[in-house]
């Protein structure tokens, strides 16, 4: 039996000794005696009476244990052309500093804080500060605009928002402040503090009394000591698309999450102490939560913060000079940014200015990775790349080669085998389990294993509604895909309304919710269509109201405007058609998912039921004209 065999038995045929086992790798205030408690399934608790702290085991232990000068974090950003280096002793000196700031703003356990900055190192501190003192933290993406930000601080009701005055992109400078001054004017949760970091490209203007300096307030802070917590206690909320219009608080808790982190950084990712891994992400995204922040540093390595893109800071050839620069042993990033460089250098030229000795491997996710992308990412840098699958939900990969345990050889388009923990199925529409070969809804038999979610923020129901009750003993992914007969994954696309566009998740339920408020609009529906650099973007089709005499074209401009300014620019949304119907069943259902698989150039049966078939041709010209 091969090694990886062995392991994934053993984890699911006696969770509690495996996870027990793993359990090892983490320092604990009170040892947990109880692994996996059942008592409330099919809500399952990991080490539910263990006591620990994630910041703790993220820095002070190192630093105890003599990796105090060790380099903790990388910050590189050619967008401010500027860089710093960290050492962990140095990193736990700002976060014990940042911990006495908010906790003298009257943050204490429990107590939520809304973290909204861009990829600068003051944006790690704030997380692992608010772990310390066992407040909940929640990072809402820099490219969400005012709109969505104070949709979170509502559901969150934070005590403190954390933000600095600017993002950076490629071409313009984003000012945060007027961003959450609009959020919290909107929002009817307010927030009793707001802390600035003041970057040198934006001075941001400050309301007395509400708004607090970062720099003044450290210098004037006593460092806070780590606050024992709950294993189950959470750790952070982070908001995420589901196929309705409102974003899901998924919400995690500390142990498991620094116990299953801390076991994939050694056995899938073969990364450890004194070692250099770079997620190519955004703190923003569930990957930089646990491949930016906590991973790396519970494992003792070093993270690489990048506030850059692939191409255009300056060219294609920016992650080889990282990599480079910085002995970069690991990368993880979303196919997208390689379809990037290779549109840029096909030939890859710009990998002959520097050494990438340091490599051993890539990781991607976040999107399906395109068997043509493997093939170019592959051959181009001579490592294992290794797709592997995973969800803000379950915090880690799903489904992934075990690089650290046991490689197996890859098969394009497939992320390899499900990791540890997760006992992967797959269902057909009927609810009948099916053989290898056949495709369907993918499912995990419950429990989960440790690090996924624990509850959706502020609906005690929702977790259960939403992810368990399609089929009781299961978790329902929403990805379709299906097994070879080798045991190898296919994960094939969403099943339901979630997009992913450039390795971002959208809900199209929330596009549509936008277009359908404009005052010309009768109906509309958005779909996902193919995108050759970011997978997937969105398309948006309305119908117009009986009267509405005003040019559609200028109609669609406003209606991508309001979507931009709404919900924020990296929805990517260019194209709204006005077209005369949406094409619907006699029951009045409209027929997404025919209208996806035109967009995407696939033929799927018509209902029986539908009302007018002409309005499905009609579509497909509109689809298919560009
Ligand atoms: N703050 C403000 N705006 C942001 C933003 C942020 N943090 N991130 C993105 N945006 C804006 C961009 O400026 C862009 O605006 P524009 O329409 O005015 O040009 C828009 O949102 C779309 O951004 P993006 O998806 O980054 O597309 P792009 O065309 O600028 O770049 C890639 C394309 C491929 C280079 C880019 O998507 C990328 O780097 N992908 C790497 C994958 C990745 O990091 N995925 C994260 C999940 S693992
Ligand atoms: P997110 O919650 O943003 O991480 O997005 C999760 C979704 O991204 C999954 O449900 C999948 O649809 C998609 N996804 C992530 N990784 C992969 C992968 N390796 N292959 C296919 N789809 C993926």
């Amino acid at each position: 039996m091969s090694v990886y065999r062995d392991v994934w038995e053993h984890s699911i045929g006696d969770p509690e000794s495996f996870w027990g086992e793993a359990a090892k790798q983490i320092d604990w205030y009170r040892e947990p005696t109880v692994v996996l408690d059942r008592t409330k399934d099919p809500i399952f608790k990991w080490f539910s009476d263990g006591e620990m702290n994630t910041c703790f085991n993220a820095l002070d232990r190192h630093v105890a244990n003599g990796l105090g000068e060790s380099t903790a974090l990388i910050y590189d950003s050619p967008v401010s052309q500027s860089k710093a280096t960290y050492s962990y002793r140095e990193l736990l000196d700002q976060v014990a500093r940042f911990a006495g700031v908010l906790r003298d703003l009257g943050v204490q356990k429990g107590d939520r804080v809304v973290i909204y900055m861009p990829m600068i190192p003051q944006a790690v501190v704030a997380m692992l500060a608010c772990a310390r003192l066992g407040a909940v933290h929640s990072v809402v993406f820099g490219g969400f605009a005012a709109h969505e930000l104070a949709l979170r601080i509502e559901d969150a009701k934070p005590k403190v928002v954390v933000t600095a005055s600017c993002g950076i992109e490629v071409n313009r400078v984003i000012e945060y402040k007027p961003l959450i001054d609009a959020a919290l004017e909107e929002s009817a949760h307010k927030p009793s503090h707001c802390v600035v970091f003041q970057r040198p490209e934006v001075s941001a203007g400050m309301m007395q009394g509400r708004d607090i300096d970062w720099a003044g307030a450290m210098q004037s802070a006593e460092p806070a000591p780590c606050v024992p917590l709950n294993a189950t206690d959470p750790l952070y909320i982070l908001y995420t698309s589901g196929t309705t219009g409102r974003p899901k608080g998924v919400v995690r808790d500390n142990g498991g999450h620094a116990v299953a982190l801390r076991w994939s950084m050694t056995n899938i990712y073969d990364t450890n102490a004194g070692e250099v891994f770079w997620a190519a992400s955004d703190v923003g995204w569930v990957v930089g939560h646990s491949y930016i922040v906590y991973a790396p540093l519970l494992a003792g390595a070093t993270t690489v913060m990048y506030e850059g893109k692939p191409v255009g800071t300056p060219d294609a050839g920016a992650y080889w000079r990282v990599i480079a620069e910085y002995g970069v042993k690991t990368l993880f990033t979303a196919p997208t940014g390689f379809r990037a460089i290779k549109r840029e250098d096909p030939q890859g030229r710009l990998l002959d200015k520097y050494d990438l000795s340091s490599l051993r491997y890539l990781f991607l996710a976040g999107e399906r990775l395109d068997p043509e992308t493997y093939s170019w990412a592959s051959s181009l840098l001579g490592v294992p790349v290794i797709d592997h699958w995973w969800q803000t939900e379950t915090g880690w990969p799903i489904a992934a080669n075990h690089m650290g345990l046991d490689p197996m050889p890859a098969k394009p388009g497939s992320p390899t085998v499900p990791v540890a923990g997760f006992d992967v199925r797959i269902f057909d529409e009927t609810g009948e389990q099916v053989s290898p070969g056949a495709e369907g809804l993918i499912m995990i038999r419950t429990p989960l294993p440790p690090g996924c979610m624990s509850e959706v923020w502020g609906d005690k129901d929702k977790f259960y509604d939403a992810y368990l009750s399609h089929t009781p003993g299961y978790y329902l992914t929403g990805d379709g895909g299906h097994f070879d007969d080798d045991g190898y994954l296919f994960v094939m696309g969403r099943v339901d309304d979630v997009i992913n566009v450039a390795g971002h998740r959208l809900s199209t339920g929330e596009i549509e919710e936008i277009l359908a408020a404009h005052p010309d609009v009768a109906e509309c529906a958005v779909i996902g269509v193919s995108d050759e650099l970011k997978g997937q973007v969105p398309r948006g089709l309305v119908v117009l109201k009986a009267g509405v005499t005003r040019a559609n074209d200028e109609i669609s401009e406003e209606l991508v405007k309001r979507v931009r300014d709404q919900l924020g620019a990296v929805v990517s949304l260019r194209r709204v058609d006005v077209i005369g119907a949406l094409p619907k069943t006699r029951s009045g259902k409209v027929l997404r998912k025919n209208m996806r698989s035109i967009a995407d150039g696939i033929d799927i049966p018509v209902p029986s039921t539908i009302d007018n078939p002409a309005i499905l041709e009609d579509l497909r010209a509109v689809l298919e004209s560009q």
